[in-house]
């Protein structure tokens, strides 16, 4: 099976995470089919790349030229069909189950490429969870990417006991060579490597939060100042969405069943209240959009 040029790629979902991957797809040189379930998600998705690219071109990254043929390379869809002759489809919707897997079971009933890829990019759904409920388990792999896309260079690859090795090949190729992304590869256990290390961090912080042990702004400036991390862990929930490291928190812990993963009291108050982060304008720091 070759490991060229993937030229048609399906990015389903087009909030913070497939946004950023498509984008980084397009500027790769190749054509990016987007689906999202409404007319409203595709436009808000369609608004944010643009204002990504162009903050590219602002910071030089990129030449007005390339801005407008990365551009050129979109199509937008509210019809998971029109992925048909993708050869690589990336899932990037919402962290949960149910819903991932029906992306995948109708992905597997409409692409119609037999050597297409179906790439998911969950935080921390086993990958054989999600290839189990289609018809071609060893053509399903996990391409997690990191927030900001365009920016953090990391995919973590994780394949599944019946993922081919044809599979993971072409994906491994397809994030190193043709997005130059580093690569890792993780085994299939919940949370892969990055969230299984860095979601207890975030939820201890929240807990000595809630505690009262410090404040949100102490918490942040100590890891910023004394640990040169480039943000403190409650900012960094807040870009990530408080909604979706819970959804990490709980697959962690259905998983392994530590307590250091469980999900703490606030961070669930908050999701129940609609205080997800900077993609609500408010999580632990307010935001204006
Ligand atoms: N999209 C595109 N580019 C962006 C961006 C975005 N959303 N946000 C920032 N950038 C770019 C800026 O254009 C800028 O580029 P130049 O240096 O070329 O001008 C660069 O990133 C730095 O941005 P800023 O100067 O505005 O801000 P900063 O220095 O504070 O950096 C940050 C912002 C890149 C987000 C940085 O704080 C950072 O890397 N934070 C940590 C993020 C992180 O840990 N992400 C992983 C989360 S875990 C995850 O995603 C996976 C999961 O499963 C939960």
């Amino acid at each position: 099976m070759s490991t060229g040029q993937i030229e048609r790629v399906g990015v389903v979902g087009c909030g913070l995470m497939g946004s950023g991957i498509a984008e980084v797809v397009a500027r790769s040189g190749a054509d990016v089919m987007v689906c999202e379930a409404s007319e409203d998600a595709l436009q808000s998705g369609r608004d944010r790349i643009e204002r990504s690219i162009g903050r590219a071109v602002t910071s030089g990254k990129i030449d007005p030229l390339d801005a407008k043929l990365t551009l050129s390379r979109f199509e937008f869809t509210p019809h998971l069909e029109d992925l048909a002759d993708r050869q690589l489809v990336i899932e990037a919707v919402v962290e949960d189950e149910e819903v991932k897997t029906a992306v995948l079971r109708q992905l597997d009933q409409v692409v119609d490429d037999p050597t297409a890829i179906f790439a998911t990019n969950t935080s921390s759904i086993p990958i054989m969870k999600l290839a189990m409920t289609t018809r071609r388990p060893e053509q399903v792999i996990g391409l997690h990417f990191f927030n900001p896309v365009p920016v953090l260079p990391l995919v973590e690859i994780i394949t599944s006991l019946l993922t081919s090795t044809e599979t993971s090949d072409r994906a491994s190729s397809f994030a190193s060579d043709q997005l130059g992304k580093t690569v890792i590869t993780s085994p299939d256990r919940a949370g892969f490597v990055v969230n299984a290390l860095l979601i207890p961090y975030l939820l201890s912080a929240v807990r000595m939060l809630e505690s009262g042990f410090a404040s949100a702004e102490h918490i942040d400036t100590a890891m910023v100042e004394g640990c040169a991390h480039p943000m403190g862990p409650l900012h960094l929930a807040d870009l990530i969405g408080l909604d979706t490291t819970q959804a990490v928190a709980n697959s962690l812990y259905e998983e392994f069943k530590e307590p250091l993963y469980s999900p703490p009291p606030l961070l669930s108050r908050m999701v129940e209240g609609g205080l997800l982060g900077r993609k609500s304008g408010q999580g632990f720091y307010t935001y204006s959009h």
